[in-house]
């Protein structure tokens, strides 16, 4: 069907539309539409490419999330080396690091750009004629893991620049905000998977994922610093580069500022020595680079580092307060986190009172006890912690912790289950459990209903006004209006995002529920194998197993929670809300799919595809590209000089296919 001219504008519109939303939203951190208005310009687009697929590009808004999981990474060389940073320590470091570069450059003025550094890592992206290409992680600085469909989820990583050159290899570091890491933690612990230590290792655990869904889930964000190989632009200064990725429409951490001594940027690094914890991501640093493009060259590098930029640390923030007490906090699936009640202590940016101590193993271990002067700090700039106790302070008064034999809540009895560090309280009737159950329930990742803080829900449960997560949505506004701090606006709000929150999908349904173990992603193996709420109600335990990654623990769990009657009927009435129990298929936007569920490899060159696309295509069609040929090898695609992989799937008897074959299953030939 020919794609009429007014829609082809109208596409074209929205496209534009939707990026400049995108842009001011995740660039700038400055909406200035709605949600609601944002989600009905991204439907008017989806439809319209379902109605006209071949209105569907690459670059298009609707494209960031897509494609099957894919088997493993594959290694992609960088086009200029990725280096790493030599460190400053204090501010003699910096001094001896200027008269390097005084003496390097001759003794000619050297002017400095000073950064945040960002507490992430470290990603290049390749545009071609203006298209984002191809992403990677920095590896060993001369190749990396392509890491492109989960780069594409990245909000922040325009897909197409506002003025395309040939090609711009541009650097940057992913980040995981404050907040979403505190959140995913916290999830975490409540579903018994293990927690990131900082949000560098969660974003980079976020990244290496091979189904970008995950990815998309995670909230990751980008700063752009740097252009690696360049071709159709011209520099002079760093300052000019950051200026320049500024215009082609990245973001660019704000606070990079020129200096034209070293005093300047010692200046620099002790200002943001504290105000850095008010910022919303973690930062451990401050990278200062020699500004002119020519010094740095005629510096050169070591073989490991340039001799252009140095990385200034801040000293790791710690500080010595008191255990005053052990409290319990009852979690959704019941597990009791004690929690170290601290004398008020000023700690990266904040009073600390309290900080996790995660579970009584770990209270043994460091043999921490009530009354101990410690050492806290806190992962990630975000969650305290207690690094250590200062034994030589003890003084005999102390008091070891043990776990109760009672929930703290219900006093109803808790138990350790073999082979976990954690202990439960196993009443399903748990008031604490339930509350918490809901704030799971409505969190961000699950329902996503704004407006339902703890404490909302804590007046709601107490008011005897929701008894289950289905009583949410049988909410109206004069139930709302006589609670504390909810005026009449606030209340239409709540009842909107109750009312939008139906849209969800069947894998965020699944994670609400809060099945143990079952995470973002077990609920999303779950939906996409079993496609309805009730299949996976009533699948046994080799159904179960039988999905991969879907392992004994996560199968045991799902069948444990859905023998109750009282959690078949919350589905039932959760259903009858409204909510979504079927994944809805969306046959309109995907071609035929010849090669759905089947193992394909690529080898050899072929001529009209780069193996990107090659990859892309065959994900289209439904397969999955993996690097080596085994027996669960489908077909192997072979192009031009094809190497052992060929001579391997004919041993294999896998069968092979050349590019022409390939063309015409998807239908290009
Ligand atoms: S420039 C050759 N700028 O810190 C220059 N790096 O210790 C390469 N990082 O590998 C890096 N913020 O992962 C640069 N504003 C910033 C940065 C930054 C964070 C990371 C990056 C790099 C590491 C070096």
């Amino acid at each position: 069907m020919p794609v009429p001219d007014a829609v082809k504008r109208r596409a074209e519109e929205l496209r534009r539309e939707i990026e400049r939303h995108n842009y001011n939203y995740y660039v700038l951190d400055s909406p200035t539409i709605s949600d609601a208005r944002f989600d009905s310009l991204m439907r008017e687009l989806e439809s319209l490419e379902r109605r006209y697929p071949e209105l569907v590009s690459p670059d298009s808004p609707t494209m960031r999330v897509g494609g099957a999981p894919r088997e493993g990474f594959v290694t992609v060389p960088h086009l200029a080396p990725m280096l790493s940073l030599g460190n400053a320590f204090d501010e003699e470091d910096l001094r001896d690091f200027d008269r390097r570069v005084r003496q390097g450059t001759g003794g000619a003025g050297v002017e400095y750009v000073a950064e945040l550094k960002i507490d992430g890592l470290a990603v290049s992206l390749v545009y071609e004629d203006g298209l984002l290409a191809r992403a990677a992680t920095r590896g060993d600085g001369d190749s990396g893991e392509d890491i492109t469909p989960n780069m594409r989820t990245v909000r922040a990583v325009p897909l197409k620049l506002r003025e395309p050159v040939r090609l711009l290899e541009v650097r940057g570091e992913v980040y995981m905000p404050k907040d979403a890491f505190a959140r995913l933690n916290q999830a975490r612990e409540e579903s018994g998977e293990p927690l990131f230590a900082n949000p560098r290792n969660a974003a980079a655990g976020s990244l290496r994922q091979l189904d970008p869904a995950v990815t998309a889930s995670r909230q990751l964000s980008i700063f752009v610093y740097a252009v690696g190989a360049v071709e159709g632009a011209e520099f002079k200064t760093h300052h000019s580069v950051l200026e320049y990725l500024k215009d082609q429409g990245f973001r660019v951490n704000p606070h990079y500022r020129l200096f034209n001594d070293i005093e300047g940027v010692t200046e620099y690094c002790r200002e943001w020595q504290h105000t850095r914890f008010d910022l919303p991501y973690a930062t451990d640093g401050v990278v200062v680079k020699v500004n002119d493009l020519g010094q740095q060259a005629l510096l050169g590098a070591t073989m490991k580092s340039p001799r252009w930029a140095i990385a200034y640390k801040y000293p790791p923030e710690q500080a010595r307060t008191v255990i005053r007490d052990i409290i319990l906090r009852v979690g959704r699936t019941g597990v009791l986190t004690p929690t170290a009640v601290l004398r008020p202590v000023r700690l990266a940016g904040t009073t600390v009172t309290k900080a996790t101590l995660h579970n009584e193993d770990i209270i043994r271990e460091r043999d921490i006890r009530i009354g101990d002067t410690v050492l806290v700090h806190k992962a990630g700039d975000v969650i305290p912690e207690v690094l250590e106790v200062i034994k030589e302070e003890r003084k005999g008064s102390e008091q070891p912790f043990s776990m109760p034999a009672e929930c703290p809540e219900c006093r109803s009895e808790v138990v350790r289950p073999e082979g976990e560090a954690a202990v439960r309280c196993v009443n399903p009737r748990c008031p604490a459990r339930f509350r918490e159950g809901l704030i799971h329930f409505v969190s961000r990742n699950a329902m996503d209903i704004a407006g339902l803080g703890p404490a909302v829900i804590g007046q709601l449960v107490s008011a005897g006004l929701v008894k289950d997560a289905a009583d949410l949505y049988g909410l109206k506004k004069e139930d709302l209006i006589p609670l504390e701090r909810m005026g009449e606006k606030s209340a239409r709000n709540l009842l909107e995002a109750l009312e939008k929150s139906k849209q969800n999908p069947l894998n965020r349904v699944i994670y609400a529920l809060g099945i143990r173990h079952v995470g973002e992603r077990a609920a999303k193996l779950l939906a996409d194998r079993f496609r309805d709420m009730e299949s996976i109600m009533n699948a046994g335990f080799e159904d179960l197993v039988g999905v991969q990654e879907i392992g004994p623990r996560i199968a045991e769990s799902v069948i444990e929670y859905f023998s109750g009657p009282a959690n078949r009927d919350l589905v039932r009435r959760l259903a009858q809300k409204g909510l979504k129990m079927r994944v809805e298929e969306d046959g309109a936007r995907e071609g035929p799919r010849p090669l759905e569920g089947k193992t394909v490899v690529l080898t050899g060159a072929l001529k009209k595809y780069t193996r990107q696309e090659a990859q892309e295509l065959v994900e289209r069609l439904g397969g999955r590209v993996s690097s080596g040929v085994s027996r669960k090898t489908d077909l192997v695609v072979a192009g031009e000089d094809p190497g052992s992989k060929y001579e391997k799937a004919l041993k294999l008897g896998v069968r092979v296919i050349g590019e022409e074959e390939f063309l015409g299953l998807a239908g290009e030939g």
